[in-house]
């Protein structure tokens, strides 16, 4: 009996938008791996050597587009110029994000009374309004047709708030009291009602939204101090690697999850279970 691959991306059309950064790497050599075509949306493309590099394999089903996600009409000239090349997409993976890393200066990484309006203004800028344009016009051309998948990747500290024990070993170290930024947190959470608030306006419009929430990745950047405080709290003793989401953007981008829509995909080790 010849049974579908439910999971089958073969000739999807992908669009990844933050596509060179350490997730969204692995996204895409794994749909790339499963016959998708993927179009990278990236504020900085490198040079062919850089990117040879980063993606050693030699693809015609993968393509690069510089694109600011915080700038309206970036967006809107990345969308024409995909059409041109492969069509409207099916598969939008809102991926891009501002993060605050525990290495980051005290002017980010101070008391909350004195976090900087101006960071405050620019990650609120790429995480939800560049998330809001993607899905306006990328979204809105999928609608269009009647089809498509939108996965927008939130984090566990977009769901609560984080666990500032973890960073107090820096202030030993540098004297300097470090906090977690809030602006990370706030606009990552503003995500998940824009996911269910997407998925009840497309419903019947055959274009589903979804939300990704991973929790923290394991970095060669990270210092000791901070992953094990971090695996300490973490149900299942380890941070995660880098590709451990790949399975669940598979999922979400493929008939597999036809049935889900507003829903919230918890990927965490355990974090959230406590
Ligand atoms: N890495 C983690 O531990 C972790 C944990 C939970 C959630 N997340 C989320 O997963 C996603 C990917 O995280 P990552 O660690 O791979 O990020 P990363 O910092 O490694 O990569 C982010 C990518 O987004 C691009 N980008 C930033 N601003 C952009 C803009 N305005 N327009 C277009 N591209 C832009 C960057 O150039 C980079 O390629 C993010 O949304 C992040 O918040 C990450």
């Amino acid at each position: 009996m010849n049974r579908t691959d439910i999971f089958d991306l073969s000739d999807k059309v992908i669009v990844i938008t933050g596509g060179l950064g350490q997730i969204g790497r692995q996204f895409t050599l794994e749909l790339l791996d499963r016959g998708a075509k993927v179009a990278i949306f990236n504020r900085h493309i490198p040079d062919l050597a850089e990117l040879k590099e980063r993606f050693p394999i030699d693809s015609d089903s993968l393509a690069f587009f510089t694109v600011d996600i915080a700038n309206k009409s970036s967006v809107i000239a990345g969308l024409n110029a995909l059409v041109s090349k492969w069509g409207v997409p099916h598969v939008l993976i809102n991926n891009a994000g501002l993060d605050t890393q525990p290495s980051a200066p005290p002017e980010v990484s101070g008391p909350f009374e004195d976090f900087p309006e101006d960071v405050w203004r620019e990650v609120m800028e790429v995480n939800m309004t560049g998330t809001f344009f993607c899905c306006q016009i990328i979204g809105g051309a999928m609608a269009k047709l009647g089809r498509g998948s939108v996965i927008n990747v939130g984090s566990i500290y977009g769901m609560l708030s984080p666990v500032q024990d973890i960073y107090a070993y820096k202030e030993l170290k540098t004297g300097k009291p470090f906090v977690k930024p809030v602006a990370y947190c706030a606009s990552k959470s503003g995500l998940y009602n824009f996911t269910r608030y997407l998925a009840t306006y497309w419903g019947r419009k055959g274009v589903r939204v979804n939300i990704l929430t991973p929790s923290g990745v394991r970095r060669d950047s990270q210092d000791a101090e901070f992953q094990a405080n971090y695996c300490q709290r973490m149900p299942i003793g380890r941070m995660a690697e880098e590709d451990e989401f790949n399975g669940s953007i598979v999922f979400l981008a493929s008939d597999a999850s036809r049935y889900m829509t507003g829903s919230n995909l918890v990927v965490d080790g355990g974090w959230t279970a406590w």
